[in-house]
């Protein structure tokens, strides 16, 4: 938890809300009027993905209200906040994973590496593929174990041959964690394994393509205490080669694998910093709140 995450106002596009970015009056001083604006550090020096006055609508409902962030490079950023708070639609404007909503509506900037994923000329399979997403139930495909690693670097066309298919199943395998569990049986269902290692395998098919970031929604909230241990774990080697962005309802797992904390309330982007600082000395009331127990 100790990454130091420099505010920078170099890197930011000209399309940046300057207040959202500066923004850092303190509100948990008495009296201090509960107001939306984000409070803390948006930005980060060595970004990865830049979300810049984010709104999602679904029909009427406007549920991302004006959110800019930005996600480190080969770092853990929690999303945090109440039911109902965003959190999913924000992770999933990352990847346009939303678009296959029909009533989801997205306005803003997000950008990956600098370019603009919303662009009409981005192709959303290979973006899904530089930004995997792991989701709260696993969901291997009912094929062998091997297939489903196999599967993403076969379409995306990243190996030559059998040998090559085989060493990335292995590495995938390996960098997940699962590999010794089931180097003897490959050929078995990927739905025959136990819920923390279907866990495992859905992390090793997103690696399989090699992503830059990977985005993970409660991945942990459908698992028993020691599969969840082992893919926290995970989470924290995986972050020297990727960049996670994980939704928890669990405080005590945002404060072990994450750097960097974002809280939502609402639909708004309430704080985001430092993870130590905001579950140790919240800037904002309402984050307060929430991580004390007295909202949500
Ligand atoms: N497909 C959808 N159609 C209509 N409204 C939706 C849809 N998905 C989410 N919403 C609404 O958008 C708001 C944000 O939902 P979202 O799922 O992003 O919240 P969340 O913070 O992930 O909540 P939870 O912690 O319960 O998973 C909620 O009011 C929700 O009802
Ligand atoms: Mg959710």
């Amino acid at each position: 938890m100790s990454t130091q995450m420099a505010t920078t106002g170099d890197n930011i596009p000209t399309s940046a809300p300057r207040a959202a970015v500066t923004a850092a009056h303190d509100q948990s001083q008495p009296g201090a009027a509960l107001d939306t604006k984000t409070v803390g550090q948006v930005t980060v020096a060595n970004a990865v993905v830049s979300a810049r006055k984010v709104n999602v609508y679904y029909g009427e409902k406007h549920a991302i209200h004006d959110v800019s962030l930005d996600i480190g490079r080969n770092a853990v950023i929690a999303l945090i906040g109440p039911s109902g708070c965003g959190k999913s639609t924000f992770l999933r404007c990352i990847n346009r994973m939303n678009d296959t909503i029909d009533a989801a509506r997205f306005t803003g900037h997000i950008t990956l590496d600098g370019q603009d994923i919303y662009d009409k000329r981005q192709d959303v399979v290979q973006l899904r593929a530089r930004v995997g997403m792991v989701f709260q139930k696993p969901n291997p495909f009912p094929k062998s174990i091997y297939e489903n690693i196999a599967y993403g670097p076969r379409i995306h066309g990243l190996v030559a041959n059998r040998t090559d298919l085989d060493e990335v199943v292995q590495t995938s395998l390996q960098k997940a964690g699962l590999w010794d569990e089931v180097k003897d049986r490959l050929e078995h269902s990927g739905t025959s394994l136990s819920g923390g290692q279907q866990q495992r395998l859905c992390i090793a098919r997103a690696i399989a393509v090699d992503p830059e970031v990977i985005l993970m929604d409660e991945p942990c909230s459908a698992l028993d205490p020691i599969a969840t241990a082992r893919i926290e774990d995970l989470i924290d080697e995986l972050r020297q080669n990727y960049t996670i962005v994980i939704v928890t309802h669990n405080m005590q797992q945002a404060a072990r694998v994450s750097q960097r904390t974002a809280y939502f309330h609402l639909g708004d982007l309430i704080e985001v910093g430092a993870t130590d600082q905001i579950f140790t000395n919240p800037m904002h009331k309402l984050t307060e709140d929430y991580i004390t127990g007295r909202f949500g």
